[in-house]
């Protein structure tokens, strides 16, 4: 089947990032190697892994049997709470690094903030200077809220390019998405699609699907791209990362995206970055 052309978002630092890219959690090993390579062949070229995934080995390794140059990858990795801290960033980096096998990566993302540890913004500081030696190209960051971008633009001056956040139809996150692009800071999807538990058996989603004649999942992640929403949905499945990647070749009507939109009903996430820790 012919591959999918999935079309890139500029940055506020002039690097392209695909709109849509593929989520790697918690595959792994050849398992997770056989998934990308056949997500390759689709199209994809955004891999988005994480040092505490323990599967950096897998993307890189996918990446060089590929026989792609690297230069066609876009990868993202982020820095876990352990290596927070100015003494530990470039530890943590150099990690992720010599476990993917590459010489640079596309995106670097602080995992989470960890306010009460206080350490993103000296963290956030490091990542500036590892980019200034042209080991990442564009820095980001992850469950960042909006006093948290402050406080990183406040010290360094650099606007994250990136801001990847839980957003789906369930936490559709309008007032979060709305004061994180102000900054000029592309935001990016994680769990778009609920990890399959089931809102893509949710009437609103499924009724639209079946009037367009497309897939559940496509309404989802066609829905926050109409929100200027970029994505990482997972799957190891070749005809799911095919479904999920087709998904520039239609639209939804503005009465559709505020439906889906409004399945959001004000449950709270589980992991809020105000006081979600992980290590
Ligand atoms: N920054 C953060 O804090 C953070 C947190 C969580 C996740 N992430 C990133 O975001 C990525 C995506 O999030 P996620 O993996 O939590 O959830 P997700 O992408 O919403 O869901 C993935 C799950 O849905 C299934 N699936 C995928 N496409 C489907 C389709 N079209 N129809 C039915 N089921 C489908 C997959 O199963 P199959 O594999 O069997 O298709 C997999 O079990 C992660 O992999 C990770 O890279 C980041």
């Amino acid at each position: 089947m012919a591959p999918i052309s999935i079309p890139t978002r500029t940055l506020n630092d002039g690097h392209e990032m695909p709109w849509l890219g593929l989520g790697t959690y918690p595959a792994k090993g050849r398992q997770l190697v056989d998934a990308i390579l056949a997500a390759v062949e689709t199209g994809y070229r955004l891999l988005d892994t994480a040092y505490n995934y323990g599967n950096e080995d897998a993307v890189g390794t996918a990446i060089r049997e590929s026989g792609l140059p690297r230069e066609e990858f876009f990868v993202t990795s982020k820095l876990a709470g352990r290596h927070q801290g100015k003494p530990y960033v470039r530890e943590g980096f150099t990690a992720s690094l010599d476990r993917l096998g590459l010489d640079y990566v596309d995106l670097y993302l602080i995992h989470w903030p960890l306010p009460r540890v206080g350490r993103y913004v000296e963290s956030y500081a490091e990542m500036v200077a590892l980019r200034e030696e042209g080991l990442i190209r564009s820095i980001g960051v992850s469950n960042f809220l909006d006093e948290h971008i402050r406080a990183v633009v406040d010290a360094t001056s650099v606007v994250p390019a990136v801001d990847q956040l839980q957003v789906s139809p369930t936490h559709a996150q309008v007032g979060v998405v709305d004061e994180v692009s102000r900054h000029g800071t592309v935001v990016q999807a994680w769990s778009p699609l609920e990890r399959n538990s089931g809102i893509l058996e949710h009437p609103t989603v499924t009724a639209i699907a079946a009037r367009l004649g497309v897939a559940p999942s496509q309404v989802v992640l066609r829905w926050l791209v109409e929100r200027g929403i970029t994505t990482v949905p997972a799957s190891t499945n070749p005809e799911r990362q095919r479904l999920n990647a087709d998904i520039f070749g239609f639209s939804l009507e503005p009465a559709d995206v505020a439906a889906v939109t409004a399945v959001d009903v004000g449950k709270p996430v589980k992991q809020d970055p105000r006081t979600w820790e992980e290590f």
